[in-house]
């Protein structure tokens, strides 16, 4: 039987108009998997993500998704998709507007789901997996804290059990402690669940402590794709820059040794 991937993309291109964003991309990410996606600002990690969950569409080259290929036009499909797969994007975590409660269950009303009971244990669920209390359900996103805003958007991007979970950049913005409970937190949650990551992050720690696999994206194209070690070892000149400063250097010394 063919194996078949969380995530495979073969070849892809995209141009925005003239703009080229991504050139010949390939890779693929096993079952269970965490991905950590680097790269300067600007060079598609974004869009890469988008087109993964189908909201954008590559110029060229095929992309599969929990082993169904992703194409256009595919309105229904794509929803279903979607359904198994959880988001939390950069900004815009939450709904301004909606308490905690009810921005968790969002996702569950529109799928149609409207047994508010059935609603309410699934939320105070997710709730309780992401360190939050009954409490902060009735609040708005404006009254909590940066860091308790993540573990919401966590809970309402876990709501529906996705096999598969997007994060843009989910530690920014968010102070060293806050951000360190948090990769605590997904690696509990990942471990429990057994989900597939692709990460968008530049906290060096989150690369070291929970990547299996770390992608870089550089002048159009993905230079590297392997393990942190073998990454470390590439000489491009992003990756020199990003992973060889001497911050780095501190914090992936013992890795290098260990590998060395
Ligand atoms: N929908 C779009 N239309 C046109 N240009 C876009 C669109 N989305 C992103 N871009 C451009 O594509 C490039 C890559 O964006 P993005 O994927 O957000 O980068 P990153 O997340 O790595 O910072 C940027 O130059 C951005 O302005
Ligand atoms: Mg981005």
């Amino acid at each position: 039987m063919k194996k078949s991937y969380a995530v495979e993309l073969e070849h892809i291109w995209t141009y925005f108009g003239e703009q080229l964003i991504h050139q010949d991309i390939s890779f693929r990410l096993e079952n269970g998997e965490i991905l950590g996606l680097v790269g300067a600002s600007g060079s598609g990690k974004t869009t890469l993500l988008r087109e993964i969950i189908g909201l954008e569409t590559p110029s060229r080259g095929s992309l599969k998704v929990l082993g169904e290929p992703i194409q256009e036009a595919c309105a229904t499909e794509c929803r279903e998709r979607r359904n198994h797969t959880g988001v939390l994007f950069q900004n815009g975590a939450l709904f301004s507007a909606l308490n905690i409660f009810d921005n968790i269950a969002f996702p569950l009303r529109e799928v149609d789901i409207d047994d508010e009971e059935l609603i309410s244990q699934m939320v105070y669920m997710k709730l309780a997996m992401v360190g939050l209390n009954a409490r902060d359900a009735t609040l708005k996103p404006s009254e909590l804290s940066g860091g308790m805003v993540k573990r919401a958007a966590l809970a309402r991007a876990l709501i529906l059990e996705p096999e598969l979970l997007l994060l843009d950049e989910p530690t920014s913005g968010l102070d060293p402690l806050a951000s360190e409970a948090f990769v605590t937190l997904l690696r509990q949650l990942h471990q429990e669940l057994d989900f597939t990551v692709v990460m968008i992050t530049h906290d060096l720690d989150i690369l070291r402590d929970l990547c299996l696999k770390v992608g870089v994206l550089a002048d159009h194209r993905l230079v590297a794709f392997d393990t942190l070690d073998k990454v470390l070892a590439c000489d491009h000149p992003f990756v020199q820059e990003f992973f060889h400063n001497n911050r780095a250097q501190r914090i992936f010394s013992s890795l290098e040794a260990g590998h060395g």
